[in-house]
């Protein structure tokens, strides 16, 4: 396989893994998806993402247990190893002023590819993760002890897959892309 073949099997291989093993992860692959995300482009490289690894097995419960909005069960949560809240840092004038004049939320678009980095990355080491947007945010932020700047955005579960999800269809390429104009 080539690299543009290999680049596209891990983007097809990534799936929302809802099935973990009860195993540990060690801190190499942890920070090997945490690299991925850090390298990740965002508007004027202020790279506003920030990421909260819990592994703490009390403070995963309770996220479980308090962290989530009601409506979509999340039961499986309770065996993964990782929970890594992804926050965006609210400091920079460029992400407070630039999107009144472009209405474009720049922080938001930053975190979320650095979030795609790093499940990109899990992907390559075999890792299981899925995004998890159905959360209570003044809860996370209690629970994690965020500092008014830090505006959780997503939290995201990683762990090794019992079984592989099969893949969700897709749009197709006709309808989702034009040449030129709409
Ligand atoms: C921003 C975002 C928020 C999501 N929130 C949740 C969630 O709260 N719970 C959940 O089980 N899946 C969640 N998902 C996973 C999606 O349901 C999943 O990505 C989508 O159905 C496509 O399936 P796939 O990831 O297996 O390709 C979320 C995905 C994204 C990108």
């Amino acid at each position: 396989m080539n690299q543009a073949e290999t680049f596209l099997e891990t983007v097809k291989n990534r799936t929302s893994c809802r099935n973990y093993l009860d195993e540990d992860l060690s801190d190499e692959e942890i920070n090997f998806c945490l690299e991925a995300a850090r390298l990740a482009p965002s508007a004027c490289n202020k790279q506003p993402w920030r990421f909260i690894v819990v592994k703490d097995l009390e403070t995963r419960t309770r996220i479980c247990r308090d962290g989530l909005l009601p409506g979509i069960p999340m039961p499986w949560l309770k065996t993964v190893p990782v929970i890594i809240a992804l926050c965006a840092e609210r400091a920079t004038s460029t992400h407070r002023l630039a999107p009144l004049f472009s209405g474009v939320n720049y922080e938001l678009i930053d975190c979320g590819i650095a979030g795609e980095h790093l499940v990109l990355a899990a992907e390559t080491l075999g890792l299981g993760s899925c995004w998890i947007g159905w959360f209570k945010p003044g809860k996370i932020r209690r629970l994690l002890k965020l500092p008014r700047s830090l505006k959780p955005v997503s939290l995201i579960s990683l762990g090794r897959p019992e079984k592989k999800t099969e893949p969700r269809s897709r749009l197709e390429l006709k309808n989702i892309a034009r040449i030129n104009k709409w």
